[in-house]
């Protein structure tokens, strides 16, 4: 009989894209979602079940658990109870004899003055100790930043983000970091394991910006925004306090150090060589 895999975040941006690329290697998949009226669509996508609950509450993350043999945990971003979550997914993979916990992290956790990344580390912790056989992922940021703000890149030919331009990158396509995932959950020979996943190129906002213009044709020119308004953008959006304060100790990071890392895990796992900005953007385009 097939292994179901129980996937968390799944009605989410990296959770739909695994998703996808899971059922496209024929796994079964159990959905974890926090609203029923989200199953019709995911069970479009293929997902196999569903159970419905909130990752706060432990009573609904253990009935999930049971019955998977796998569990791929995408937990919401910035999450205050990160740690918490992923260690009540952990005890109850302790419970039900999970066979591989695959954990959504990110690259450089260890960087401990972004609370958020500091809260995976945590979390990353909890599990090297379970015992249970996992595997860490850890990726880089994504290039999927680029889709909110398509239209007015292409519209207003200016390419904005709240670091300054020439800060570099080595962005990575979510739709790679989605195959990778679903690979690592297919194959035998992942346990144990934390794989850094990053993109071919470190490209400064400046750099994409050229690429992008090159790709449309028309000139787009890097534009740092200021982090006062990144927060105001971010309230406007209805964030609260303390995720606007995560989103603005990431940016200032990133500001500071950019986001660096090497695509050779990420290659090595696809077995051929990770989309580069330039195909993502013309895939963008083209759609
Ligand atoms: N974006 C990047 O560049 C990047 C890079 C590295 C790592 N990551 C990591 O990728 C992960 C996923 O990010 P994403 O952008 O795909 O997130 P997302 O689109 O916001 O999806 C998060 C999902 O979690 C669900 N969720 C939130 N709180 C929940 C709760 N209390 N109980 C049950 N479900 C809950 C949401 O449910 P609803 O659909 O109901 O809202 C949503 O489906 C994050 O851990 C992030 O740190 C992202």
């Amino acid at each position: 009989m097939s292994e179901t895999i129980l996937l968390t975040g799944a009605n989410g941006k990296t959770g739909r894209a695994i998703l996808k690329k899971l059922v496209g290697l024929k796994l079964v998949v159990k959905v974890f979602i926090r609203d029923k009226n989200q199953w019709q669509d995911l069970k479009a996508l293929g997902a196999a079940g569903f159970a419905v609950g909130d990752m706060l509450d432990v009573d609904s993350i253990d009935s999930a658990v049971m019955g998977c043999q796998k569990i791929i945990h995408v937990g919401p971003p910035m999450h205050p109870d990160e740690k918490t979550i992923t260690q009540s997914f952990i005890e109850a993979a302790i419970k039900q004899n999970i066979g591989h916990f695959i954990y959504y992290s990110v690259m450089h956790p260890l960087r401990r003055d972004v609370r958020h990344h500091r809260l995976k580390l945590d979390a990353e912790e909890v599990l090297v100790e379970s015992g249970i056989p996992y595997t860490i992922l850890q990726p880089i940021r994504y290039m999927q930043h680029l889709l909110p703000i398509w239209n007015k890149v292409v519209e207003e030919g200016v390419h904005a983000m709240p670091f300054n331009t020439e800060v570099m990158f080595n962005v990575v396509d979510l739709e790679d970091l989605a195959e990778a995932t679903a690979i690592v959950a297919a194959e035998p020979g992942h346990y144990f394991a934390t794989y850094e996943l990053a993109g071919v190129e470190p490209l400064s906002q400046t750099d994409m910006a050229a690429i992008i213009s090159d790709v449309i044709g028309t000139p787009v020119t890097a534009q740092a925004i200021s982090q006062q308004q990144l927060a105001d953008n971010a309230r406007e959006k209805g964030f609260n306090e303390d995720k606007v304060e995560q989103m603005m100790l990431m940016n200032k990071h990133y500001d500071d150090c950019g986001f660096l890392g090497s695509p050779n895990v990420l290659r090595w796992i696809l077995g051929r060589q990770p989309t580069l900005y330039r195909e993502f953007v013309e895939r963008l385009h083209q759609a």
